[in-house]
């Protein structure tokens, strides 16, 4: 008997225990065999694993890991170390998520063997370095700032009218169809995101106000805010940041943390976790884009001292991107929860609704841990202690939950991104 999680269910494959959703609904019974339709349900009502008969999954990882030498998974070992360095490797969850991560990191190092050193790792970073650019520190407004990104980008008006839709109440379903139907590219994406393994539906979904009734306004909100945010930023200069890693990042921390929102008891609106995961960062990009000169600086800095970007951005400017980019959510009239998620995603004790921006937290340490795109940050950010207890999660659902991460991921990614040019 093994637990299997859903990615890697196969039909024909016979259940072991009944599964049962959160609010203990039963899906599947024992002895059921695996469909393809049972799948699809136990996707859409977050089922992470399910124990299944004559599979042993854990001598099936064994089996594949057999063939990477010693030498990689102790190098691998040693860079996660490095990268975990503030982190309690004695508390049994946070060892899951440095356990997972040191085979990635082995399987990475295994398939492109250049990477097999911090010099080559750390790179793209130093040939920044050689510009001698100043850190001078210098106090900031968010405020500031965030008119001037504004006035640079721009962010067709259909998403402001979309928005204002949604926000209000006496707003119709048909009334928002009605806008977004103007823009061709919304509703192809609306479409794409209905029919991806997000859902899993079983029917093919292609008329808009099917869609948006299948999935709601608050699933519309969240390809709108993604779409937005990335138009907004498509010109920073990539020797300044990897955008599309930067993207790719933000979009798996989304997805961690609507995945991570399903395991939570009582009645949780997944999108809104999707929403706060895909912008907890995006005050970089804004510190990015307005002062460069003072970014690059701040870079050096952070090698020098071994230190949290957020950190140094601290250091440099008096406050870092998690501030800003909670003042950019309020600008975009979002929630003010999303706001505090964002606000509070690296230290989520400080806030008072501790279960919410736990979940941003965790996600975002999985993604940076697991090195899904990278937002800038090079060390694995802190887990507090007491966001497993606050979450009440259990270490065995983290090796599932990052295989569906990874499995959503590329659908996801190519209708909020699309494809880079
Ligand atoms: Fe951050
Ligand atoms: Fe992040």
């Amino acid at each position: 008997m093994a637990k299997i999680s859903t990615s890697k269910l196969n039909p024909g494959m016979i259940i072991s225990q009944d599964v049962k959703d959160q609010q203990g609904r039963l899906l599947a019974t024992s002895g059921q065999e695996i469909t393809s339709k049972l799948i699809r349900i136990f996707k859409i009502w977050g089922i992470g694993e399910t124990r299944i008969k004559n599979v042993s999954e854990q001598e099936q990882e064994a089996g594949q890991d057999s063939f990477i030498s010693r030498d990689i998974l102790e190098k691998a070992e040693e860079i996660t170390r490095y990268r975990f360095q503030y982190n309690d490797l004695n508390d049994p969850f946070v060892f899951e998520i440095f356990r997972i991560s040191c085979l990635k990191k082995a399987h990475r190092l295994w398939e492109k063997p250049e990477t097999n050193s911090f010099d080559s790792y750390l790179e793209p970073d130093r040939v920044l370095l050689q510009n001698k650019a100043k850190a001078k520190p210098k106090t900031i407004n968010p405020d500031r700032l965030i008119a001037k990104t504004l006035h640079l980008g721009t962010i067709p008006d259909i998403y402001y009218k979309t928005i204002a839709a949604i926000n209000n109440p006496e707003a119709s379903l048909d009334d928002i169809a009605g806008i977004v139907s103007k823009d061709v590219t919304l509703t192809a994406k609306v479409l794409q995101l209905v029919n991806s393994s997000f859902y899993s539906l079983k029917q093919r979904v292609d008329t808009l106000t099917w869609a948006l009734a299948l999935i709601g306004t608050n699933q519309l909100m969240t390809i709108v805010s993604g779409v937005s945010a990335v138009s907004l930023f498509k010109n920073i200069p990539s020797e300044l940041l990897n955008v599309v890693s930067f993207w790719e990042h933000s979009i798996a921390c989304g997805t961690a943390a609507r995945l991570l929102s399903s395991y939570q008891s009582g009645q949780i609106d997944a999108e809104r976790f999707f929403v706060a995961g895909l912008l907890h960062d995006i005050g970089r990009l804004i510190l990015i884009q307005n002062l460069p000169r003072q970014y690059l600086g701040l870079l050096q800095q952070v090698r020098k001292e071994e230190i949290f970007l957020f950190t140094a951005e601290t250091n440099t400017f008096g406050l870092d991107h998690s501030q800003i980019g909670a003042h950019l959510a309020g600008h975009w009239n979002l929630p003010e929860s999303l706001g505090k998620m964002i606000k509070h995603h690296h230290f989520p004790g400080l806030d008072s609704s501790l279960q919410e921006t736990s979940i941003i937290n965790l996600a975002d340490v999985i993604v940076n841990a697991l090195e899904i795109g990278n937002s800038g940050e090079y060390f694995v950010p802190i887990i507090e202690p007491h966001i497993f207890e606050e979450l009440k999660l259990d270490k065995e659902i983290l090796q599932p939950l990052i295989n569906e991460i990874e499995n959503q991921l590329e659908d996801i990614f190519e209708i909020i991104y699309g494809t880079p040019e």
